[in-house]
């Protein structure tokens, strides 16, 4: 099969950041900020992206150009070539499933937006309160665990149809394209609506203060985040996820670079365009406007959760008819600039597994797309009939904020320790156009693998009320240690919920659909797991297509 390259600079930096930027930007990033005090948020996240997000990226990037040019675009075989143990290659599985298991709900999310887009020209939110429309979408129904919504399905499909047509066209012609398209498309209707939100006054109808307010929320940087754990763990979750590190997708875009491409500079490149469009576009757009017509306490009470849905499908749509004509002209762009963000990142979901089909199963383009949309198709409508349940916020749990901690301390400890730093900052700066501070070559080894260690510990055991201080006191007085409900023991033993039984009154219980929901992606780590296996054999068999 012929090997695959990236037509320019320009479209590679373009579709690495059209990778990056995603939902995270727009509706994690504002929620997160707000839900951890604005300015005390921002100071962890800027130190969380400088000493872990940054070198994620080189290593990331290192370790996929380093792959394609043996033939590898997947994570298994990239991390199997970096070493001789064979057990290497099963890391490089987290980098199947979790790309497989955000984007099934991530897809789903994504085809809200292009349903809003739909219903915010045609007018729907003049007539119908969004608070009233969304439920009803999503087909909800009081105490009912399951919903099988028509419309959520439709355009659920007509999403997936979209992805696996643009990734069935190929690197350039499809992934490129389409960040070349969308990444301006979306800046544009951004800077509209900056510019709109921050010009509301205190005398326009609605308004209760000035815009400037939601900014100085999140801009007065505070020093009291810097000591509160929860602060720094939330700050890093929302490094990982904006920065799609720790899932395999940058790798599978790298490895489609040349031996002697840069990789310094178009990784800070395209890792400082997500800070911009995060800090500056996100941070500006749902809070300030939020803030002027809501007040800050309404709008922070809006974000509970952390996901950003209520201020983006609820809150935002509501306002707007504010705004006279130009209410669904700004409707329009505002999801429509949510779908340009989503599709540039499914996208870079999806290459991954489509790269692994082709490299390892010969399948030819057409039918790898098919099969990753059936997938995502399959898990993702799990997600959608069983959305009241919790399986929806299982998937984030697991797939989009513990498992890429997880890949992501194994593989910089693979690449700085086996596949040894010295080999390691030869693949970083072979080719740079940029000089890599040498400093990085000691956070790289030590200060990034023990700040992810940090993360990995604290959201293992996070305490009750997430009163570190507290806690410790606690424990060194004998009292023993309370785990938080969205720790990952609490997670695991239920300790949220009334009752852990499965059954209730003849009803299945919330605990039941997050059983069972665990127990599917269980299955879908393990399925990933012997494809890698069977994939190996093939090719030990010389029927993969490999290359020294
Ligand atoms: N970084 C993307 C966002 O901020 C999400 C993403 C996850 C993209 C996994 C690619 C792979 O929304």
């Amino acid at each position: 099969m012929a090997q695959e390259n990236w037509g320019s600079r320009i479209g590679l930096v373009l579709a690495m950041a059209g990778n990056a930027v995603g939902l995270g930007n727009f509706l994690r990033f504002p929620a997160q900020a707000a839900q951890n005090g604005g300015g005390a948020f921002i100071l962890p996240y800027l130190v969380a992206f400088v000493l872990m997000g940054i070198p994620l990226l080189w290593v990331e990037w290192a370790i996929g150009r380093h792959g394609g040019l043996r033939g590898f675009h997947a994570a298994p075989g990239m991390i199997h070539s970096l070493g001789k143990a064979r057990w290497l290659k099963y890391v490089g599985v987290f980098g199947l499933f979790t790309n497989l298991g955000i984007a099934a709900y991530y897809c789903y999310i994504e085809s809200w937006t292009l349903a809003y887009v739909f219903h915010s020209l045609i007018g729907t939110f003049r007539d119908v309160a969004p608070t009233e429309f969304f439920p009803r979408y999503l087909g909800q129904h009081a105490n009912s665990i399951t919903s099988l919504p028509g419309q959520a399905s439709f355009w659920f499909i007509v999403t997936l149809l979209l992805n696996t047509w643009i990734l069935s066209r190929g690197l350039q012609k499809g992934i490129e394209r389409a960040a070349k398209i969308g990444m301006p498309l979306l800046l544009g209707f951004g800077l509209v609506l900056v510019i709109r939100g921050l010009t509301l006054q205190s005398g326009d109808p609605g308004v209760v203060q000035s815009p400037m307010a939601g900014l100085n929320f999140v801009w007065q940087p505070r020093m009291e985040g810097l000591t509160n754990p929860s602060t720094w763990m939330a700050a890093a979750g929302q490094i990982f996820f904006t920065l799609s590190v720790g899932m395999g997708s940058i790798h599978c875009y790298a490895s489609y670079l040349r031996a002697k491409d840069d990789i310094a500079l178009n990784a800070a490149s395209a890792g400082w365009m997500n800070e911009f469009v995060e800090v500056v576009l996100g941070g500006s757009l749902l809070l300030p406007i939020a803030v002027a017509y809501l007040g800050l306490g309404a709008t922070q009470a809006a974000t509970a959760g952390g996901s950003g849905f209520g201020l983006g499908f609820l809150t935002l749509p509501t306002l707007f008819n504010n705004w006279g004509w130009f209410a669904p002209i700004a409707g329009m762009m505002w999801f429509g600039l949510l779908f340009f963000a989503g599709i540039t990142s499914s996208l870079a979901m999806g290459q991954p597994i489509l790269a692994f089909l082709e490299d390892e199963f010969q399948m030819d383009r057409r039918k790898g797309s098919l099969l990753f949309g059936a997938l995502v198709f399959a898990l993702g409508f799990f997600c959608v009939w069983l959305y009241p349940g919790g399986a929806f916020d299982e998937f984030d749990f697991w797939t989009g904020t513990f498992s890429l901690v997880v890949f992501a301390l194994l593989e910089i400890w693979v690449f700085a320790f086996i596949f040894g730093m010295e080999r390691g900052w030869e693949e970083i700066t072979r080719g740079s156009d940029l000089q890599v501070p040498r400093i990085f070559r000691f956070v790289i080894r030590y200060v990034t693998p023990l700040f992810i260690l940090a993360v990995f510990l604290g959201s293992l055991v996070k305490p009750q009320g997430n009163d570190w201080g507290g806690s410790l006191k606690g424990l060194f007085a004998g009292q023993g240690w309370t785990f938080a409900p969205d720790s990952v023991i609490g997670k695991l033993f239920h300790l949220g919920e009334p009752s852990c039984v499965w059954f209730k009154e003849g009803q299945v219980t919330p605990a039941f659909v997050q059983d069972l929901t665990r127990l599917l992606l269980l299955l879908v780590f393990l399925g990933c797991g012997v494809a890698v296996w069977w994939a190996f054999k093939r090719r030990a068999q010389g029927l993969g297509e490999a290359q020294p």
